[in-house]
């Protein structure tokens, strides 16, 4: 794995070179072609005049030209040759020795072309130009000028060492902010890496620092909200866990508690065992009775793929309120309903059934005596609306976050003594919720819960893939 310093230092460098490239070569070509072409304009200009100036002279020879130069003040070149038709030259001022080139440029120029070359040899510039002599169409001659700047080539020089000076302080100043910068990045890549494999090793208390407001920042309040839930999801597990083992051991130890009775007690009479054994058969009801709704809602909680149908939520309904018609005599509490036809919801008849009677059991069994239970099943534009509502003692506004929570009990005692295990209201959230809809609880006269469901009607596509998933 190449670590992420040295992919960055390795692009820096590769962005660094070319640009420094570019500073460094691209000023100085432009602006010795620039000083090139100066000097073509300026020395061919000079060699033209001088040429038409001596296609006048009758017989050119070293004073007339010379002559000739003073009077048109064409000075300063490093080599002045004119030569005849033949070759022969007429005239020289020699500052340096010939240029290889030089011979060539007078046979060129004598062959009617003219010739300009220049070269920067990195301490000046050398231009030569050739240009024929011609009187009245015909060729009598060459001229040949050769000049040496040395004052353009320092300033080019000049030039060239600020730029280099500047390309060094440019590689320092950025490397300098790069090892800071990639530093700061890193360390925080590396507090995040470090957060995970904490978190990753069991500690879900842990949480990040975050400073400044930049995508890492981003990251790590993904990272922080990751966690928390985590820490939720562990929290609620493990109460989960010991809230079930403390609901299975309570009538575990009851019931071990009356056969050691029966037991030891050997002359323990008819009627006693009999009552002790109906005990234990109770406690072996509860017990059973919480495992099967442990089982409902580890069903619920594995999301497994169940194919909801159209469920007639008004028959379900029907058939729990005939179902609990016998306890609500028992502690004369009127069963009110009013349920509107036509009702269908994509679901389950199951988990339909365990909302419906886990609610009106709950409306019974913590009403007072001789109260009233009112259901209300109606249509919405939407969703179905399934309201149930007593006369009961209601839900403290403290509690009612909770009660959709495993094993939460209000009234712990009255819950027990009612035969209660705290996961009803538990169920018919996850069912709801698995069902896509919506369940709220709150106080009127007693507690009103109500629920919505998606209605049948185009949710069949969206119920498949919800579970499907
Ligand atoms: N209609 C109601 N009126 C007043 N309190 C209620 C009502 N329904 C539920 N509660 C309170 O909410 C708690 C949770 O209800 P839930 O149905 O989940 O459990 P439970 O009835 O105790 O046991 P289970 O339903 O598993 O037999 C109950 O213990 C009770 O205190
Ligand atoms: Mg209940």
């Amino acid at each position: 794995m190449k670590s992420l310093r040295v992919q960055f230092f390795s692009f820096l460098a590769v962005l660094l070179i070319v640009l420094l490239l570019m500073l460094n070569i691209f000023p100085i070509t432009s602006s010795r072609d620039t000083v090139f072409q100066e000097k073509e304009s300026s020395i061919s200009g000079q060699a033209a005049i001088l040429a038409t100036s001596l296609a006048k002279l009758d017989k050119p020879d070293q004073a007339s030209v010379g002559e000739v130069l003073r009077l048109l003040n064409i000075t300063g070149f490093e080599r002045t040759v004119v030569v005849d038709t033949r070759g022969q030259t007429l005239y020289y001022t020699y500052g340096t020795s010939a240029p290889e080139s030089e011979e060539k440029d007078l046979n060129t120029a004598l062959s009617g072309k003219t010739v300009f070359r220049s070269k920067y040899d990195g301490e000046s510039f050398l231009s030569s130009y050739a240009i024929p002599i011609s009187c009245q169409g015909a060729i009598t001659g060459a001229v040949y000028l050769l000049e040496r700047d040395v004052v353009r080539a320092v300033i080019i020089l000049d030039v060239q060492s600020q730029i280099r000076i500047i390309s060094v302080m440019i590689i320092l100043v950025v490397l300098a902010l790069a090892v800071v910068f990639s530093s700061v990045i890193l360390r925080r890549i590396h507090d995040l890496a470090s957060s995970m494999r904490i978190v990753a090793a069991g500690d879900y208390s842990h949480r990040m620092q975050i400073s400044g407001s930049d995508e890492l920042s981003d990251l790590g309040n993904e990272f922080n909200t990751l966690t928390e839930r985590l820490d939720a999801t562990e929290r609620e597990r493990r109460r989960f866990v010991s809230d079930a083992s403390h609901e299975l051991k309570t009538p575990l130890a009851s019931i071990r508690l009356l056969s050691d009775s029966i037991v030891q007690n050997e002359n323990m009479d008819t009627e006693t065992v009999r009552e002790f054994v109906t005990d234990i058969g109770n406690e072996a009801e509860r017990l059973q009775r919480t495992t099967e709704k442990l089982l409902d809602l580890s069903r619920l909680d594995d999301d497994i793929q169940v194919i909801p149908e159209p469920v007639d939520v008004k028959q379900v309904a029907v058939d729990a309120l005939v179902l609990l018609r016998p306890l609500a005599k028992e502690r004369q509490i009127r069963l009110r309903c009013e349920l509107e036809e036509g009702c269908v919801v994509m679901a389950t008849v199951d988990d339909m059934f365990h909302i419906i009677f886990n609610l009106i059991e709950n409306a019974i069994k913590y009403n007072l005596d001789g109260g009233s239970v009112f259901v209300r099943l109606e249509t919405g534009p939407e969703n179905i609306m399934l309201t149930v509502e007593d006369t009961g003692v209601g839900i403290p506004e403290e509690d009612r976050y909770n009660i959709f929570t495993r094993f939460y009990r209000v009234d712990k005692a009255r819950s027990r003594e009612a035969g209660g295990s705290g996961l009803g209201l538990s169920i018919v959230h996850a069912a709801v919720k698995a069902h896509g809809g919506t369940v709220q609880a709150r106080n009127n006269c007693g507690l009103v819960i109500e629920i919505a469901l998606p209605c049948e009607e185009g949710e069949e596509d969206e119920q498949n893939s919800d579970r499907g998933g």
